[in-house]
């Protein structure tokens, strides 16, 4: 029996939950824990798992409610999860009511209001009434009892009335609407007793809560609780969620970092809530005995009461013939807020520049943001005379800078970058006349003062310096070679882990490592490992200040993105503003006791699990064994000590990267050992995040040598567009496949193979059509395009031997770049077949008549009119209609902005005008050298269409001239084609009502009016 994945999965509804749930930023439930790169949403994770243990019965739209409810996302599980403080202000429930409902609510105001005015009336009658005529004041004030109470009992109607439109109006939203105002599904208890009752009778099960009907499904499939395992377990999004949904969890990573991060979801989160409050009572007694420590030595207060909250630091230089240091940064702004500069002033036998903060006015501000940088496109600028620059790259010298040693916490005297304490935020608690406290704040340049505390810091440190490294409360490792840790070395000599933190910052988190160093508790190692990894990331040379306009400024964290840029001028943390980075735990814990956490290479696993969700890096842009080591660090010998039998190294020689045969040899071998650790009825998920289709068939084939077949495919839409990785386009959805064991090694023929996935594909895209609800599509264009990939994979990866080639053979034959593996042409007709499948609705009568090119343009107009943007897909789309060359017919060819031109566009890009010129070619665009072959569409009847339709346009909506030069350009042929073209008018006449498609709002005009002339033409 297939799973309820392997014949559909919500995917609008799990995208929205999804995109929700990335949006929450850090109340995301694992981030607080630390930072990894490309973790995965847990409700996604949720739904595979669920849609894998949930069996599909002969009744799929059942199937599909009920799925839903078990995640509370039906309409009645979201209306539960409804936030109530998250209402409809009155303006929406105006917009979203129906009239007659309007007029109700109206009726009901206006009732209301009368009432109130007689109760008015009522009692300025009564103040008329003479004071003895006791009769009719008593009367009077019974009136007015009986009109204020009929007051009020309106008033409870129109709020009832309102609560009523309330509901409705949450049912009308769209989905992503509607969640917008909801909890999301992880942070409610489940579904209702109601929705239990329902969930069992169809699953002939007796759950009563997640965690029961996980164990159930397990016990029918598999005889136990579901074992589910992630070799690539990363932050543990996979292992976390299994683990919190009552599945017996295990992880794998080959980094030490990943697999720390992953035990501490399972065991800290895991831990419940005593383990919650032994933590939290952890971190503040030794909060609290560092900050007893640092007053003590008086390195963060000042003579004036003041506590430090905020150091900023600049990089400085001096460059050959000039007289002084100049300091560096992109902007001298430090708190646009509190409208805050610094201006630099030369001294007299000084070679190095003096700081002053000033507040400012706005004028001001705009103009040190304008003007005032002293390093603008990587050159360094003189601040006094903007005429002198140098480049940053020759500053550094031929040799490059000096390496720094092990020692050097600073950078020497001689050594071309300086470091300079610019700006400090100073705080203070001050008590107001009435008693309230407030918090004053301000910025100051260092006074002597302040460079004094500045070299006790660094005394400070030198005295305990290899003591802290030998125990490992500060790093002491060299930084290996890489992509990424090539670039502190190369732009500022750092070569060891330490050299990318300032002394204070070394000195504060090693007196708080020192002092949670006595714990003996496995959990609380843990937590201060993670604790220290933290405080790393948010506190180091590579966090920027960041000025803010509406909010403190403040430092923000390394890993803004995932790369080690260095940086020229910096935030250092005191003690104060480092509380809010340490670890902070989900409010939400759970009880779990079957979590494992094994790090070690994929291709070693030997746990069995029933079913392997993974992740993979796959053509990855994340070199994780690179990044990870600036936490691993931190903690290397304390992560020795709590788990010996772990290898605190991030062995990259094994990491799976890259997409070449080594990746290839690597990631077939690593799904080759899943497929052998699972029974035969066991399931895999791979999540992949690409968006170039090339990688399908590549990631098929892998998966496919590894001895697995492909059951299903679904995109979900994962990352916002700000955080995904650019490459060209942004990443945007995660696919995820679905997988069982290959059991049979049948052999098949292409000749046999083409038809069969041409009635897989027809039946997968039939299947989702019939699920498509009206108003909340399930599926978009890319969906059915995935589906035609998948439907290809499903049919070939069946069988052991394509045409008596071996599949492992397939994989890793040298090709040349242009040639396609048997493959890949099989996997591109399925998409040829789905895109001919797909007809725009309205275009049934005519589509059998078009050619390819006359097909994809109007596809291609079909998807930019339900807002489809990504040029990946318009290219895709091209692809699957065998059009080669789409430049000449876009309009717009922005990663993220893709439209086609319109019939107007077309003219002004040159279409060939009415008479003399050639309708062979389309115009070189863009720079592109015309081939002097003509483009397809030129020739086609669709493109001269346009064209009549730009005539009409042109002669003020006259279909005379459009008409006679459709007549003119087909001759007796018109007579035959007519009924096509008022067809493809009708159509194109429809476009300009679709939201975002004002562009044709004049083009669609004319065409209804071209296809009104055309139809009462006459021989
Ligand atoms: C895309 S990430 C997984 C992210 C994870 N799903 C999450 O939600 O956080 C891929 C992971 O594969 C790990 N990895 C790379 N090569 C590996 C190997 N040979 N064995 C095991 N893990 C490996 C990386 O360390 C990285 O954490």
């Amino acid at each position: 029996m297939p799973a309820f994945i392997e014949t559909q999965f919500p995917i609008a509804r799990l995208s929205a939950e999804s995109y929700k749930e990335r949006k929450a930023g850090a109340s995301q439930t694992l981030t607080g824990l630390g930072k990894w790169w490309g973790r995965k949403p847990l409700i996604l994770v949720r739904a595979a798992i669920l849609g894998m243990l949930m069996p599909a019965s002969s009744d799929p739209k059942r199937d599909r409610e009920i799925f839903l409810k078990i995640l509370t996302m039906d309409d009645d599980g979201a209306f539960q999860r409804w936030k109530r403080a998250d209402r409809f202000s009155r303006a929406e429930l105006g917009i979203l009511a129906k009239h007659s409902e309007r007029e109700r609510w109206s009726e009901l105001d206006g009732e209301l209001e009368r009432l109130k005015d007689e109760v008015k009336q009522l009692r300025l009658a009564s103040s008329a009434i003479a004071r003895g005529d006791a009769a009719a004041k008593a009367a009077a004030r019974k009136a007015i009892s009986e009109a204020v109470e009929a007051v009020n009992t309106q008033a409870v109607a129109l709020a009832e009335y309102i609560e009523v439109l309330q509901t409705r109006a949450f049912y009308r939203s769209t989905y992503a609407e509607r969640i917008s105002r909801c909890d999301r599904p992880e942070n409610v208890s489940g579904p209702t007793e109601a929705a239990w009752a329902q969930i069992n009778a169809h699953l002939g099960t007796t759950a009563t809560s997640i965690e029961e009907l996980v164990a159930q499904l397990g016990q029918r499939t598999f005889g136990h609780t579901p074992r589910v395992g992630d070799s690539f377990c990363g932050g543990g999004s996979i292992p976390f969620e299994a683990a919190r949904m009552g599945c017996a969890a295990f992880g794998s990573d080959l980094n030490p970092v990943a697999s720390l991060l992953t035990w501490a979801s399972l065991n800290l989160l895991g831990g419940g809530q005593e383990l919650q409050d032994e933590i939290r009572c952890f971190q503040q007694a030794v909060f609290s005995a560092a900050d007893k420590q640092i007053t003590e030595w008086g390195i963060e207060h000042n003579e004036r009461g003041e506590r430090a909250e905020a150091y900023v630091y600049c990089v400085e230089v001096k460059p050959e013939g000039c007289e002084y240091y100049i300091p560096l940064a992109p902007s001298w702004v430090v708190d646009e807020n509190m409208k805050v500069i610094v201006r630099w002033h030369q001294v007299p036998g000084l070679d190095y520049l003096k700081p002053e903060a000033f507040v400012v006015s706005n004028a001001e501000i705009e103009e040190c943001k304008r003007t005032g940088a002293t390093v603008i496109d990587s050159r360094v600028v003189d601040p006094f005379n903007s005429s002198r620059s140098w480049s940053i790259e020759a500053l550094r010298g031929t040799d490059g800078l000096r390496r720094w040693t092990n020692e050097d916490v600073l950078p020497r005297p001689g050594d071309v970058f300086q470091e300079r304490l610019y700006c400090i935020r100073w705080v203070q608690t001050v008590i107001l006349p009435d008693g309230r406290t407030q918090e004053v704040r301000r910025y100051a340049a260092p006074e002597e003062a302040d460079l004094a505390r500045e070299s006790k810091v660094e005394e400070l440190l030198r005295e305990r310096f290899s003591e802290w490294q030998r125990e490992g409360f500060i790093p002491s490792k060299v930084i290996v070679s890489g992509y990424n840790t090539d670039q502190p070395p190369r732009e500022r000599g750092w070569t060891h882990w330490h050299h990318l933190f300032t002394p204070r910052q070394l000195l504060t988190h090693g007196l708080l490592a020192s002092l949670s160093a006595s714990v003996q508790n496995q959990r609380l190692s843990v937590l201060t490992m993670l604790n220290m990894g933290r405080l790393a990331d948010w506190n180091s040379r590579l966090s920027c200040w960041l000025s803010h306009k509406t909010q403190m400024s403040r430092g923000k964290n390394t890993f803004l993105n995932q790369a080690l840029n260095t940086l020229f001028n910096y935030s250092t943390r005191p003690l104060i503003a480092l509380i809010h980075a340490q670890i902070s735990l989900a409010d939400q814990t759970f009880n779990s006791t079957q979590g494992i956490v094994k790090p070690g290479d994929a291709r070693d696993l030997r746990e069995v699990c029933d079913l392997w969700i993974t992740d993979p890096p796959y053509a990855d842009a994340v070199n994780y064994h690179e990044l990870a080591d600036f936490f691993l660090a931190w903690y290397d010998k304390q992560l020795a000590n709590t788990f010996p039998e772990w290898t605190p190294d991030s062995r990259a020689e094994l990491a799976v990267r890259g997409d070449g045969e080594d990746f290839r040899r690597s990631m077939v071998e690593v799904y080759r050992n899943l497929a052998r650790h699972m029974p035969d009825n066991g399931l895999q998920m791979v999540m992949f995040t690409h968006q170039d289709p090339a990688v399908w068939a590549d990631l098929g084939m892998i998966l496919w040598a590894a001895g697995l077949t492909a059951t299903a495919a679904w995109t979900i839409s994962t990352e916002t567009e700000a955080v995904g990785i650019k490459k060209g386009n942004y990443v945007q959805g995660t696919v995820c496949l679905v997988l069982r064991k290959r059991t049979t090694s049948e052999i098949a023929f292409l000749g046999d193979v083409h038809p069969q996935v041409e009635d897989e594909v027809k039946r997968q895209i039939e299947s989702m059509q019939a699920l498509d609800e009206d108003g909340e599509p399930n599926f978009n264009d890319a969906d059915y395009q995935l589906a035609a990939y998948a439907a290809a994979l499903k049919v070939l990866t069946q069988y052991g031997n394509l045409d008596g080639r071996d599949v492992e053979h397939e994989v890793f034959a040298v090709r040349a770049k242009s040639e396609k593996s048997a493959f890949e042409a099989v996997i591109e007709r399925a998409l040829g077949i789905a895109c001919d499948f797909l007809v725009p609705s309205g275009l049934d009568a005519t589509w059998r008549d078009l050619s390819l090119v006359e097909r994809y343009y109007l596809r291609a107009l079909d998807i930019e009119s339900r807002g489809e943007r990504r040029k990946g897909m318009y290219e895709e789309l091209a692809r699957g209609f065998g059009v080669t060359d789409i430049s000449p017919l876009l309009k717009s060819d922005k990663a993220n902005g893709a439209r086609m031109l319109t019939p107007g566009g077309f003219a002004a890009s040159g279409l060939a005008p009415l008479s003399g010129g050639s309708t062979e070619t389309l115009p070189a665009r863009r720079g592109r050298v015309g081939s002097g072959t003509p483009h397809p569409f030129a020739a086609s009847a669709l493109r001269h269409l346009l064209f009549a339709i730009r005539e009409t346009t042109a002669n003020d909506n006259s279909p005379e001239p459009g008409r006679q030069y459709l007549r003119d350009t087909f001759g007796q042929g018109y007579w035959g084609q007519r009924e096509g073209f008022i067809g493809l008018l009708e159509w194109l006449a429809a476009l300009g009502n679709a939201e975002g498609m004002n562009e044709w709002i004049s083009d669609s005009e004319a065409a209804r009016i071209l296809a009104g002339r055309l139809r009462n033409d006459h021989a």
